[in-house]
């Protein structure tokens, strides 16, 4: 990342002077979510792979958290359950949750999908990594695939984090997900928030776009950092997308272990818990 780059990031004041900075000139507006922003950067290898470190080391607090968050969700179900993720990218918060102890006793099916080639090659690098292979399963597609529905059929609780950001059409992805999961199951939706205030989007950005793996210098790439939050969804949207799709919805207020959000997670982020009723 070019020393320039970064100044510049660092001195912008407000969104316009980002965007305008990464994307040129756009008549970009976060008063609205931004679907011109673009949607398929997991498509590239190197960012699927630069997403990927940045929890090798500098967010490895931060997800542990976010299990610690799941567990008991998963726990409450009964053995040998299947827990699903929908966007499941480099797989490591599957994984994480299937290789507690606590939950691995439990015999639990554990069934991650991606459409990102890139992403599902790095999830099955962890798998075949880990210490409990056998109880999961990473798919490469979508909601729209038949192998993936069939597994939604048989889901008892549906993860989905930091993913309905990059759908366009988010609504009809929740309205699918109600149509193939069984009723009674649960849903657990994680995702950052438009409205996170504009200091602390800046932090976050800035602690991503040089990140340190191993003593190595990396940049994660500031316009796929951004993209997420111009698309993300603020509360009140996301929540009427889900109960307009029919589930029964809770806010979880979310934690947060990054330094950038100075123990303020929960307007930098947003949970929901789901009931397909
Ligand atoms: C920010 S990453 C999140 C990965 C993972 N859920 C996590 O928490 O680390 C977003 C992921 O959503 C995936 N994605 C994009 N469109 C999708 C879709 N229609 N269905 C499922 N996943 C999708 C991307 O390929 C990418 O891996």
């Amino acid at each position: 990342m070019s020393r320039r780059l970064v100044e510049t990031l660092q001195a912008c004041e407000d969104w316009s002077h980002v965007t305008r900075t990464l994307f040129g000139p756009r008549p970009w507006d976060v008063k609205t979510r931004v679907l011109d922003a673009p949607s398929n950067v997991f498509e590239d290898p190197v960012t699927a792979r630069l997403y990927d470190a940045l929890y090798e080391d500098q967010r490895v607090a931060f997800l542990a958290d976010i299990v610690e968050e799941v567990r008991p969700l998963i726990l409450a179900l009964a053995p040998g359950s299947t827990v699903a993720e929908i966007g499941a990218g480099p797989g490591r918060l599957l994984l994480a949750l299937a290789c507690n102890p606590q939950v691995r006793a439990r015999r639990y099916e554990f069934v991650g999908w991606d459409p990102s080639p890139e992403m599902f090659a790095i999830a099955e690098e962890h798998r075949a990594a880990s210490p409990a292979p056998e109880s999961v399963k990473f798919l490469q597609g979508t909601t729209t695939d038949r192998p993936v529905q069939v597994v939604l059929s048989r889901t008892s609780l549906l993860l989905s984090r930091n993913v309905l950001s990059w759908i366009d059409d988010a609504s009809m992805e929740c309205l699918r997900w109600r149509q193939h999961l069984p009723s009674g199951s649960r849903l657990y939706v994680r995702e950052v928030r438009r409205d996170i205030p504009f200091n602390q989007f800046k932090r976050r950005l800035l602690e991503c776009v040089r990140l340190v793996v191993r003593g190595v210098e990396l940049a994660y790439s500031p316009q796929a950092f951004a993209a997420a939050y111009l698309r993300a969804f603020t509360p009140p949207e996301l929540r009427g997308i889900l109960a307009r799709a029919g589930f029964e919805i809770r806010d979880r207020p979310p934690r947060s272990a990054l330094a950038s959000d100075q123990e303020r997670g929960e307007l930098a982020e947003m949970a929901f818990l789901g009931h397909a009723a």
